[in-house]
């Protein structure tokens, strides 16, 4: 019978002790023994092969704050700008990433380019493709730009195979698409199932750790907006990026929901074209091209996306109603928010939209979330009400409250200067708010119903 126990095993040399020391009794190594298990018995083996990495298995040592390495956390840039943006500058060695997106909106293309990118700039990249074949990837890539040496393939579903190809390969940066196609056939429950999705995680997770390896994992999310397998994982992973945009739209939004390194608050714009997809670095006008100068129910809002500052256009229409619950519908604006701005209208405004329905929706396929839009939004839909259009060169910006005033937002001068620099010219904005850049002209306005008198779209 075999039984097991406990030994350290010398990194260098291989020697086995039962007895830890700090260094090798046989080769004079200093902390190179690491902790073991091996079988005792006849025909007893090592039951955990030696690993190649002595720091990661050794208990952790403690140390004063300031004596820390940081450099070995610092971010990579992968070149892919947008990419980089949303990660605070890169992708940091050792950490793992999930990236979530609904099937077709371009998770593979965008890793793709990523690791052309690494690959090209003399780090290495493996890709696990557990979806298409190697064919397919190269065909894809070819379409993308030049083929990068530094860019290796495999297509694999096996969880130890995926290890054994990063053993040979040694990348810096691994990507595995998709986590919900990768199997550990040792854990015996069907690939995609939670346990499965769990466990390959987890070990690749470790594996990243050891290894100093950034990883990517792709999540398929469902159409309901569960992450199916993956929201499980989001716990394990350093970092979650959700990749989405509208179906009919060529934009894509990348964006960080949980990023261990750094902020989550900036998002990266691209355009999915013929080759690829193309970082929008300058996107603040590119919402306002189609506009149609002069309509009824139109108002442009400087949004914030991240630390950049976007221009889109808010834009209602009230047509009156023959249901008895009228109809209230929003695309990329929040529909409670629709709701207290309806509210407010009707009881500190004496605008009334109760018989009407009412349709709000930002241009371009992106979402306005913040109370800095509840003015523009407030704006547009006392002008579709009225049928008075707004100057074509106004903008307006500010959070409104229950009693109708309306409230300073944060980053009032930048949102000014940029809707400046694209060639507006009046502003409607909180008592408040900061001068606004030369050129600009301040409305300033206490209320709502200060703003809608202001613009002549109702009597104060
Ligand atoms: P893909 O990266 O395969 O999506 P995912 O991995 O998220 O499922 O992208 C699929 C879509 O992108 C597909 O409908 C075709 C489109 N596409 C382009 O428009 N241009 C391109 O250059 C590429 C590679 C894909
Ligand atoms: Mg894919």
């Amino acid at each position: 019978m075999t039984r097991l126990r406990t030994v350290h095993v010398c990194t260098e040399c291989t020697m086995s002790t039962p007895k830890w020391a700090g260094r090798c009794p046989s080769c004079g190594a200093w902390n190179s023994l690491v902790e073991d298990v091996e079988e005792v018995g006849p025909g007893a083996t090592s039951l955990v092969a030696l690993p190649s990495w002595s720091p990661g298995t050794t208990a952790d040592i403690p140390l004063p704050i300031g004596d820390v390495d940081s450099t070995e956390s610092a971010p990579q840039p992968t070149g892919i700008d947008e990419f980089d943006r949303v990660l605070g500058g890169g992708l940091v060695p050792g950490s793992v990433t999930l990236l979530g997106g609904e099937p077709g909106v371009g998770k593979s293309t965008l890793l793709l380019q990523v690791m052309t990118s690494v690959a090209s700039r003399g780090r290495r990249a493996l890709l696990v493709s557990a979806e298409e074949s190697k064919q397919q990837v190269r065909l894809r890539a070819e379409r993308l730009g030049p083929l990068a040496t530094g860019l290796w393939l495999v297509a694999e579903t096996s969880l130890s195979n995926v290890v054994a190809a990063a053993d040979r390969v040694k990348p810096d940066l691994l990507v595995v698409d998709s986590i919900q196609t990768v199997a550990d056939h040792e854990l015996g429950s069907l690939p995609g199932s939670v346990a499965q999705v769990r466990g390959c995680a987890h070990r690749l997770v470790q594996e990243a750790k050891q290894r100093g390896m950034a990883t990517v994992l792709v999540g398929h999310v469902t159409k309901e907006g569960s992450l199916a397998g993956p929201r499980v994982l989001e716990h394990l992973v350093d970092t979650v990026l959700t990749f989405d945009g509208e179906r009919h739209h060529a934009l894509r939004l990348l964006r960080a929901v949980k990023h261990r390194f750094g902020s989550t608050g900036e998002l990266g714009l691209f355009e999915m074209g013929d080759r690829g997809l193309v970082g929008l670095a300058d996107p603040s006008g590119l919402f306002l091209g189609d506009r149609r100068l002069g309509a009824a129910g139109s108002v442009v809002v400087p949004a914030l996306a991240g630390h950049r500052p976007l221009l889109v256009e808010l834009q209602a229409l009230v047509a009156p109603s023959s249901l008895s619950m009228p109809r209230r519908s929003t695309s990329g604006i929040d529909g409670n928010r629709l709701a207290l701005l309806a509210a407010v209208l009707d009881k500190r405004c004496g605008l009334s939209l109760a018989q009407a329905d009412v349709y709000a929706s930002v241009v371009g396929g992106v979402r306005v979330t913040e109370p800095a839009a509840d003015l523009a939004l407030g704006l547009a839909l006392a002008s579709a009400l009225t049928d008075i259009p707004l100057p074509p060169d106004l903008v307006a910006c500010g959070e409104i409250g229950l009693a109708g005033e309306v409230r300073q937002v944060a980053q009032t001068g930048r949102r000014l200067a940029e809707a400046a620099r694209l060639g507006f010219r009046s502003a409607v904005v909180p008592k408040s708010a900061p001068d606004p850049p030369p050129g600009m002209t301040a409305l300033r306005a206490g209320t709502l119903v200060e703003a809608i008198a202001m613009l002549c779209l109702a009597e104060g």
